[in-house]
């Protein structure tokens, strides 16, 4: 056994109805995978209807699960209810919520117009806000007993990051609306907790944020102390058991799944990695002199 498989024991999701905003592509769709594999029904929601019937079809053959396609922009909220409509007619109920979709690109932040900045913002932090509102509105009205809310957000939540600055604060503002609403709606029996994913090689996030020879330039892995990028799997084997019941005392909590990546460009001496092995007796010798 090892990360690229599967973890939950069979039928951990079974009959959990569960929506994947940007279910269609990348990371969304490796994680609704395992939830049908897990036993959920799972809806997929994004702009492109086309994509998300095509990854529907793909996804029902492989794991023979049910699967619902909804087209959904999450930035507007009449589409939200429409979509959250849409899966209560089909399944009659909704257990789960991850908010995947994001927006973003490279860009030096004056380089942007308002608009730019605004599209950025508007999926990630207004569309988690749309979703998050209306299905939770339909739960407490409903009185549903327990429900989960998990959100994708990234390491540069906490520690901010310089060219993506739109989504910096927007995925900040996911994880402070993930922590404020796991106190306040817990008493309804809803659950929010957050992922932070370090680098997941995925088409929608390379081509927008290491476009061209950046993927060559920059090499992901060697930011990582554990030296590789994220497995989909071992991210979806995450996913999965805090959709799951597995983690019902686990609730306002940001787990981080990147190999020490972020905690590498932070600690102060963490440059010294690059010192080698036969320095260190000279280095101790000289700091030891220094006492004399
Ligand atoms: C500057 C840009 C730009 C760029 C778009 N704009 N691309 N400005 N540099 N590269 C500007 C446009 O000129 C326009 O402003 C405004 O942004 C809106 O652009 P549209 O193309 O009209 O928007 P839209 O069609 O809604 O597309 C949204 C998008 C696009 C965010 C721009 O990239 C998209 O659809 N993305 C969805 C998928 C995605 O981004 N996946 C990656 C997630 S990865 P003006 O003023 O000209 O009208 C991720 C990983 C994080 O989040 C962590 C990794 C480790
Ligand atoms: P991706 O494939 O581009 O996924 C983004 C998804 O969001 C797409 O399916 C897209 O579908 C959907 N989307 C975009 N705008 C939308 C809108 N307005 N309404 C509804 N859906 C919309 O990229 P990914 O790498 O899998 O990213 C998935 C999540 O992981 C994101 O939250 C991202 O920030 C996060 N993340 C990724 C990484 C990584 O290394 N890959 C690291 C940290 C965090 P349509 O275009 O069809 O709408």
């Amino acid at each position: 056994m090892n990360y690229t498989q599967p973890m939950l024991k069979e039928g951990s999701l079974k009959d959990q109805v569960i929506v994947v905003t940007g279910g269609g592509s990348g990371l969304g769709k490796a994680m609704s995978t395992y939830f049908l594999e897990l036993g959920a029904k799972v809806a997929i929601t994004s702009r492109n209807l086309e994509k998300l019937q095509n990854t529907a079809k793909e996804m029902q053959e492989k794991t023979g699960g049910e699967v619902l396609s909804v087209a959904c922009d999450v930035r507007n909220s009449n589409e939200v209810e429409n979509m959250l409509q849409a899966v209560l007619e089909k399944w009659g109920r909704v257990d789960g919520l991850l908010n995947n979709a994001a927006g973003n690109f490279i860009s030096p932040t004056e380089r942007l117009s308002p608009r730019a900045f605004d599209v950025v913002l508007d999926i990630v932090l207004k569309g988690t806000k749309n979703c998050t509102l209306i299905f939770g509105k339909h739960w407490i009205e409903t009185k549903q007993k327990k429900a989960t809310v998990l959100n994708i957000v990234t390491t540069y939540a906490f520690t901010g990051s310089a060219y993506v600055v739109p989504s910096a604060a927007a995925k900040a503002g996911v994880l402070a609306m993930t922590r404020s609403l796991a106190v306040e709606w817990a008493k309804y029996g809803i659950r929010f907790n957050a992922i932070a994913p370090g680098p997941f090689p995925t088409k929608g996030a390379w081509d927008r944020l290491l476009p061209g020879d950046l993927k060559e330039k920059f090499d992901m892995s060697k930011k990582v102390p554990v030296g590789r990028e994220g497995k989909h799997q071992e991210l979806a084997n995450l996913a999965a058991y805090l959709m799951s019941d597995f983690s019902a005392y686990i609730n306002g909590e940001v787990i981080v799944i990147d190999g020490g990546e972020w905690l590498q460009g932070a600690g102060e001496f963490n440059m010294l990695k690059d010192v080698p092995e036969e320095m260190w007796d000279m280095l101790e010798k000289m700091i030891r002199a220094k006492k004399a």
